[in-house]
């Protein structure tokens, strides 16, 4: 037998995002914040630079506008850019008073620098700024009696209520699989919030963690959601470049306070490529590395921040110079060898300032969604920002919405009468591998057509091989995110076959120009035609 929950509202993701939501609604409604794992699943917990915001007086928000639609490369929404750059101080206050503990100097914050800001506005927790937030926000979210936390759960799809009979067009929940009994459990909301992260783990390397398969992108799609701009997937320059470390990153902070990227002789080379060097915009410093990479024939490149004392560097990057001790690399005296990997999905979900998509009562907010702040090229530390305001905005216009009466209808048992247990998981693991292993290869940060149609071809086959696994075998975790990263790959590449074009992050050899007319890649569930706007209609 099916179990069945019910709650007020659904938080499919505990990241920055999903918590933010929660704790803004708690006060009103019940809420159920799922995750796949603990806190440590999402990225937010690994956040090491810190969270981009106008503190200083002698800085100013048309500055970090300015700063995230240059970036942007002519993709950015301005009027978001505007909402998120002026709702910044307050999201700061807001994590101060749930007690997240900046670093400060003198009578205000330390700010720190990273790359395309013209500014030290970077707030930060030493190197380890994501757990901070992450830490402190569970902890808040444990303490309310409103809502409820519960790991290992993985959102399979979501429910709607047209499909349940002659219902409007209206998300109803979710179907879930429960990690520890292995079972498949329905929640029912009045309203969902999508809160799943990216994609980053469809490529070999990445510095994400296991969740980011971009679970929710899949079931907003399958669910009938536009999504937009897919092909801008940010590689960070500079991950630790180790056989045993799992894509550990070094933070841009790192550059910030003064780290120098130089080749195996001690040649420093960023400014042959742009006059910011080191702090040019991530998709120009990942561009210069993998091409020296190539022309050099080099495993990595080195960050030499060995100028600086030992003292500032324990101060300011201890979690960064502890890991490197554990490789046997002291910051000190090493520089650290490094390689990029993909790190951020831009595009996502198409959401409007409110978090709303196409599907009434569904929300997303945070790294899952395009709302138009990112653009082509999302600019350092403003995702966990984005996370905070959107997560505010949502909840106040649920909040405003929480009275409205939606019909009581029992969704269907999950039907698992046709399936049987798998005796060859070892495809899935094969599947999973090669996925990876050819959206590295094929869709990285420098394309051409020949690669990308390439890519195409393998999707083609590889999701026919798992939709059919999918159709005859009981889900598993792994099962359903590859379900979900196949998904993913496939509107990826076909958002960067039809960009004629290079812009930000996608850069194809058959296309170096860049159009005078910067247009979002919009893909419709039905297979319509690209929109020029990325406004929602519900
Ligand atoms: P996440 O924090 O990724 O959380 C996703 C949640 O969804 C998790 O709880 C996961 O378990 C859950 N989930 C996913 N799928 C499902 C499913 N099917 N069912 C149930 N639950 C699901 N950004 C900055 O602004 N500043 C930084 O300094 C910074 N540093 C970074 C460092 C690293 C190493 C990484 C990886 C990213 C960094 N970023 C940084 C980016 C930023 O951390 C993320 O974009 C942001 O935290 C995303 O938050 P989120 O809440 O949208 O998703
Ligand atoms: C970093 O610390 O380099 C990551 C910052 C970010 O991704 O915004």
């Amino acid at each position: 037998m099916t179990q069945r929950f019910s709650t007020d509202i659904l938080i499919i993701g505990g990241g920055a995002a999903g918590l933010s939501a929660a704790l803004h609604l708690a006060p009103k409604a019940r809420v159920t914040v799922l995750c796949k794992g603990g806190i440590e699943s999402g990225s937010s917990h690994w956040a090491q630079g810190g969270i981009a915001a106008v503190t200083d007086p002698d800085d100013s928000a048309e500055s970090h506008i300015a700063d995230t639609l240059e970036a942007g490369a002519g993709l950015c929404d301005e009027n978001i850019v505007n909402f998120v750059v002026n709702e910044a101080p307050k999201s700061i206050d807001q994590l101060a008073e749930w007690g997240v503990d900046f670093d400060v100097e003198g009578n205000g914050y330390h700010l720190t620098r990273e790359g395309g800001h013209s500014f030290r506005r970077v707030l930060h927790v030493a190197d380890a700024t994501g757990r901070a937030i992450t830490e402190t926000m569970t902890q808040q979210v444990l303490d309310h009696p409103n809502i409820e936390l519960l790991n290992d759960r993985v959102a399979i799809d979501l429910i709607n209520l047209s499909r349940l009979g002659r219902y409007p067009n209206r998300v109803a929940g979710a179907y879930v699989l429960n990690r520890t009994t292995e079972h498949v459990e329905v929640f029912q909301a009045k309203f969902v919030i999508l809160a799943t992260g990216g994609a980053s783990k469809v490529y070999l390397y990445t510095s994400n963690p296991d969740s980011s398969t971009g679970d929710g992108i899949a079931m907003a799609w399958r669910a009938g959601c536009r999504v937009a701009n897919l092909e801008f997937n940010q590689f960070h320059p500079t991950c630790l470049y180790h056989p045993h470390a799992k894509s550990f990153l070094i933070s841009e902070a790192v550059r910030g306070e003064g780290g120098l990227l130089r080749l195996p002789d001690g040649e420093r080379f960023m400014e042959r490529f742009d006059s910011r060097g080191e702090l040019a915009p991530r998709d120009i410093v990942a561009r210069a590395i993998d091409h020296e990479m190539k022309r050099l024939g080099l495993d990595c490149v080195h960050l030499d921040i060995t100028h600086k004392p030992e003292a500032f560097i324990e101060t300011h990057f201890p979690t960064i110079s502890s890991r490197c001790k554990e490789f046997g690399i002291d910051m000190a005296a090493d520089p650290i060898p490094v390689v990029p990997a993909a790190h951020y999905t831009c595009g996502g979900v198409v959401v409007d300032n409110f978090g709303r998509t196409d599907i009434p009562g569904l929300f997303a907010i945070g790294e899952v969604t395009c709302s138009g702040l990112h653009g082509a090229n999302r600019l350092a530390s403003n995702s966990l920002l984005e996370c905070l305001v959107f997560g505010r905005s949502a909840a106040a216009h649920i909040e405003q919405h929480l009275d409205r009466e939606i019909p009581k209808v029992e969704a269907p048992h999950w039907d698992e009468s046709r399936v049987t247990n798998s005796d060859e998981d070892v495809v899935i693991a094969h599947n999973w591998d090669e996925l990876r292993r050819f959206m590295w290869d094929y869709v990285g940060i420098v394309r051409t057509n020949k690669r990308l149609e390439r890519a195409r071809r393998r999707i083609d086959v590889l999701k026919q091989e798992i939709h059919e696994y999918y159709s005859h075998y009981h889900v598993t975790n792994d099962l359903i995110e590859l379900r979900n990263l196949i998904q993913v790959a496939e509107l990826t590449v076909d958002s960067a076959l039809s960009r004629t074009e290079s812009r930000g992050l996608h850069y194809n050899l058959d296309y170096p120009d860049t159009h005078e007319r910067a247009e979002d890649t919009i893909l419709f569930p039905g297979g319509a035609d690209r929109l020029s706007t990325l406004m929602p209609t519900s």
